[in-house]
């Protein structure tokens, strides 16, 4: 089964509970909400208040995907916003294991993400300890970019990482994804599909929505 996390930086910030409510009600099963802070990405998103407000108008499980540098010193605000799953990038943290521990020491699921240049071979050592991978399938920053190709390669090593260990662990992408691109990264064994312009900028959601479900 294939889940859904419409990523909310394409949606219109001036209505977002509205905009959220939207992709609920459309089939979404989870919501990705992209953390940026200017440094490790070149842009800037939201801080942890506004993932508490928006907590208050959904009950989707909410997937923060944390683009940020140190992220440890930021995790206990976003426990306390009401995340369920925090992904932080193996770029940004020179100690990985021990943020995945300390969300984990929180309750909370765990991600660790790769970058499009970023091998997974080096999510080895840390594999074990995750619940999600997710391959980046563009540079971080921006929606509305185009997927670039190897994405399908990178998924197909991952995924046979978790075949050999034994594991039972998600495998997300994130970036350009349509029905086209989606379609391609399902077929190599990703199981979350994260969409932002593709699913906000459709003129029916539901579809769009339902169109990653193929
Ligand atoms: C990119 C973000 C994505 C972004 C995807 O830095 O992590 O979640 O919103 O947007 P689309 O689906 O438009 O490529
Ligand atoms: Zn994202």
């Amino acid at each position: 089964m294939v889940l859904v996390a419409p990523s909310i930086l394409s949606a219109d910030f001036a209505s977002l509970g509205e905009e959220i409510h939207k992709v609920e009600k459309a089939g979404a099963d989870w919501l990705h909400i992209d953390i940026m802070d200017g440094h490790f990405v070149p842009n800037l998103t939201i801080g942890p208040q506004v993932v508490a407000d928006i907590r208050k108008k959904s009950s989707l499980f909410f997937d923060v995907h944390l683009m940020i540098e140190r992220p440890e010193e930021l995790i206990p605000a976003f426990v306390d916003a009401g995340a369920d799953l925090i992904t932080v990038h193996q770029e940004a943290c020179i100690h990985l294991h021990r943020v995945v521990s300390m969300i984990k020491g929180y309750g909370k699921k765990v991600g660790v993400a790769v970058n499009p240049a970023t091998s997974v071979s080096l999510l080895a050592d840390i594999i074990s300890e995750v619940d999600l991978v997710l391959i980046m399938s563009v540079n971080p920053g921006f929606g509305g970019q185009k997927f670039i190709p190897g994405a399908e390669e990178k998924i197909k090593s991952i995924k046979k990482m978790i075949k050999n260990k034994h594991l039972g662990i998600h495998v997300q992408v994130d970036g350009g994804i349509n029905a086209e691109t989606g379609r391609r990264v399902v077929e190599a064994g990703a199981d979350v599909l994260v969409a932002g312009s593709y699913i906000f900028n459709s003129p029916n959601v539901k579809e769009a929505i339902k169109s990653l479900k193929l």
